[in-house]
């Protein structure tokens, strides 16, 4: 038995965890295991895999980041390429791909990833390739699951950052903005927010107004607290405005992003108070994983192996009540867990007087 493990999308703490157990846990069954490098891109190259042994996977629980790399272009279906005027195109690869999966005797691949991943699994497993997929994002918007890997070290990060300027925001008495990842959900800016404390919470699922945010600052003038800390998600929405995008590259999610700044600005006009405005980032996505994320990786990991040794193919390694599942991969693809509104966090977050936009 052969199998390849990928890890694909942007990184996420946890994810050599993953890889860790999914690698002993196949190599105590007498399995060879060997790695894709850079997210599918050493496929298209003369060394497509690199071999997993004990030794590659040694002391890699607590680091951040993939020993194997990753990319976000890395998509079989969709690979990008240059063509003669100098402009980029996509072009399907796909069939180089399984061609050099079977080719080197490969059974089954563990894909590690979020939602676009998983997309790239489900079209795989139709043209023969046997996947198991374990989830994970920073997001944490993989449908069908409680909790993706990388998420609570990412709120971890953002929630101490948000404390730190806190601080300074009080000292100084000015309003800060703190533009959180998350694309399209917010459930980082949400969990991170709420657990730092913060006064205003914007998140993609709550279009906000710029007037609701300023009723909430003038009430905390009012009650003599002369600084307001407010939580943005990138992919927060204004009321009857769009989305913030910093750009589009070929063969890439578009990047958001920036309406932290013109928040902070039009706050400043509006209230007289000074303000400030810092977007965290990469930051999140990078560290040693929290206790937590190095256990559901590890159990991740050792799980897709079961299921491969099972027989139970193309299915989604899943946490739900704090319990292993497996769910078809075809179920996920294509869908996104947002923060659902009638959620008893939000309810904690509104219940506390926080300010969500609306
Ligand atoms: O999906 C993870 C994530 O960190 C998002 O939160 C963010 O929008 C995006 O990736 C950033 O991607 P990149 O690394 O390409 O800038």
């Amino acid at each position: 038995m052969k199998i390849a493990i990928n890890t694909g999308g942007g990184d996420a703490p946890g994810l050599n965890a993953a890889i860790r157990a999914a690698t002993l846990a196949a190599l105590h069954r007498g399995w060879e295991v060997v790695g894709i490098k850079n997210g599918y891109g050493s496929l298209y190259s003369d060394e497509p895999f690199i071999q997993l042994t004990r030794d590659t996977v040694r002391g890699i629980t607590m680091q951040g980041g993939t020993i194997l790399g990753t990319a976000n272009r890395g998509n079989p279906f969709g690979m990008p390429y240059q063509k003669e005027d100098g402009s980029w195109d996509l072009e399907d690869r796909s069939d180089e791909a399984v061609d050099v999966f079977q080719s080197h005797g490969v059974d089954a691949l563990i894909a590690i990833g979020g939602d676009g991943s998983m997309a790239i699994a489900d079209k795989l497993t139709k043209k023969g390739i046997d996947i198991v997929g374990i989830p994970k994002t920073i997001d944490n918007d993989i449908w069908g699951c409680d909790v993706t890997l990388g998420f609570d070290t990412a709120v971890t990060t953002a929630t101490e950052a948000i404390d730190k300027l806190t601080t300074t925001a009080e000292s100084h008495q000015r309003i800060m903005v703190v533009e959180v990842m998350g694309r399209y959900a917010g459930w980082i800016a949400l969990h991170s927010g709420l657990s730092a404390s913060a006064d205003v919470i914007l998140i993609p699922e709550v279009e906000y107004t710029i007037d609701s945010i300023v009723e909430k600052i003038e009430e905390r003038e009012a009650r003599g607290r002369n600084y307001t800390i407010i939580v943005l998600a990138e992919g927060a929405v204004e009321k009857g405005g769009s989305r913030f995008v910093k750009g589009k590259t070929v063969g890439q999610a578009e990047q958001l992003g920036g309406a932290d700044e013109y928040i902070a600005e039009i706050l400043s006009e509006r209230t007289g108070k000074e303000s400030r405005s810092i977007v965290l980032g990469h930051l999140q996505r990078g560290g040693t994983p929290t206790t937590y994320d190095r256990l559901i990786s590890l159990r991740f990991g050792a799980e897709a192996v079961r299921a491969i040794a099972e027989g139970n193919l193309n299915k989604l390694i899943v946490l739900r009540d704090n319990r292993i599942e497996r769910i078809p991969i075809s179920d996920v693809a294509g869908k996104m867990k947002l923060v659902p509104l009638d959620g008893d966090t939000i309810q904690t977050a509104r219940d506390i007087g926080i300010c969500m936009g609306d």
